[in-house]
């Protein structure tokens, strides 16, 4: 067997597992400059449940990163693929694609002893958007809808941009509870319409300004009584892209979308707790039963998410994720242009950061936050000298508290997130 780096994996697994349960991502890139060669394979731990960020500017390569992991994940064994999955929120409408083999990169592919390969992938699209894909032909597998019940009256005011202590939102913690009341969890936002129209204590003024922010709602075809089943995206070994692209062109399109991951977030994360209980009891008596496997949440543009200042819908769920994630075995991948602008909390619990090109003093000075054992110099003269080319990053480890100059691998699915050219190539879907 040839030499290989393992990172992500403390020694105890180490001589465990060997390299049981990892994801080839890439190869150490040795020398600088016109000098600079690829020599060991690097593979990260995706058995255990990890912080990982992915950062960089802009089109060097960090969604294609993100795609790595998901491709890796779903090529397992068996034993241990059944026991992942892995949900990527797809901001930019860029992952449908992996379901087809990289045929573009065949000859890079063959340089690395790799072939294009399509993947197992469950593609969702937000239930009010069927028609326009139907219409414009494309394929999807599922649709997503969320339960509106699970929403509470805060979540309702931080998406509108209502204070929760001013009369719109008191009007609409009225309007929640009252729905509450008299369905349950399973009522819908006409049901919370209905509610603001039968308040009496409120004035007409405010009460026509809630209605029409959840009037504006119920366009985003995306709220029922029930919604999705959360064990719909959590199948064993399989990629589970939720789209929420179509929600750019929406006002107030990013509260939509932090929406929606809170959502995930939460559900995520109760299905695990559950089933985490169920994996001790299986232990103890060993008897299997049906349960829900660990998760790899994949969110782009995190820091839109878990912004660094300032509250969104998903900033509390994805925060219990990053502080309380690793016991029900949740693992986070965040990608963001701006560590600087993410929530300090994620950066400092990132246990493995993949660092692409970087050049905002703000940035860099950010990831020496992460990454405290390191010094911020070396950090610095490791990015200088990284060759330029896509998919070049620096890897830094915490646990090993080691640093590796990488090239991330060609992928084995087609990437649709490159930036298009007026130029088409012949007789290959385009980019
Ligand atoms: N490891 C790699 N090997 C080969 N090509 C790569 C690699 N990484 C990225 N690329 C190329 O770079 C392009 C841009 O990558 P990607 O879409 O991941 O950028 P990004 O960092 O996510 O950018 P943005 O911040 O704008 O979203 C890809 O379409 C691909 O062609
Ligand atoms: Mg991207």
């Amino acid at each position: 067997m040839s030499e290989k780096i393992v990172v992500g994996r403390d020694r105890e697994d180490l001589q465990a597992y060997g390299d049981k349960g990892t994801a080839f991502i890439g190869k150490h890139i040795v020398g600088k400059g016109e000098e600079a060669h690829l020599t060991t394979s690097i593979y990260v731990d995706v058995a255990r449940p990890h912080i990982i960020l992915v950062v960089g500017k802009r089109g060097c390569g960090k969604s294609y990163t993100a795609g790595i992991f998901a491709e890796e994940i779903t090529k397992l064994p068996e034993d241990i693929r059944q026991n992942l999955s892995v949900i990527m929120v797809d901001t930019m409408g860029i992952y449908w694609s992996m379901r087809r083999p990289n045929e573009k990169d065949r000859d890079l592919l063959r340089e690395w002893g790799l072939k294009p390969q399509g993947l197992e992938v469950q593609f969702f699209v937000p239930k009010g958007y069927v028609e326009e894909y139907e219409k414009a032909g494309l394929e999807y597998d599922n649709t997503l809808s969320l339960p509106c019940g699970e929403l509470t009256a805060a979540d309702w005011c931080i998406t509108f941009g209502f204070s929760q202590i001013e009369p719109h939102g008191i009007a609409i913690d009225r309007a929640v509870k009252a729905a509450r009341k008299a369905h349950g969890d399973a009522y819908g936002i006409e049901e919370i319409m209905k509610a603001i129209d039968d308040d009496k204590r409120t004035e007409q003024q405010v009460k026509d300004a809630v209605a029409g922010r959840f009037s504006a709602a119920m366009e985003w075809g995306l709220f029922e009584k029930k919604g999705t089943p959360i064990a719909k995206l959590m199948q064993p070994g399989v990629i589970s892209v939720v789209d929420t692209s179509h929600y750019a062109s929406v006002s107030s399109g990013w509260s939509v979308r932090n929406l929606i991951v809170g959502l995930i977030c939460r559900k995520v994360y109760q299905e695990r707790v559950i089933s985490r209980k169920i994996e001790e009891m299986e232990t103890i008596t060993g008897e299997k039963r049906q349960k829900a496997p660990m998760v790899w949440l994949m969110v782009d543009e995190a820091h839109q998410f878990l912004p660094a200042e300032g509250m969104t819908p998903s900033t509390e769920p994805l925060l219990t994720i990053v502080k309380q994630g690793r016991e029900p075995g949740i693992s986070l991948l965040l990608i963001t242009q701006r560590p600087n602008k993410l929530h300090e909390d994620a950066l400092a619990q990132a246990d493995l950061v993949i660092s692409n090109r970087l050049t905002a003093r703000a940035d860099l000075d950010a990831l020496r936050a992460i990454m405290q054992n390191y010094v911020l110099e070396d950090i610095e003269e490791l990015i200088n000298n990284m060759p330029r080319q896509k998919g070049a990053a620096i890897v830094l480890d915490d646990n090993s508290e080691r640093l590796f100059a990488i090239q991330i691998r060609p992928r084995l699915s087609w990437h649709a997130g490159g930036s298009p050219s007026a130029i088409k190539r012949k007789g290959l879907l385009e980019e």
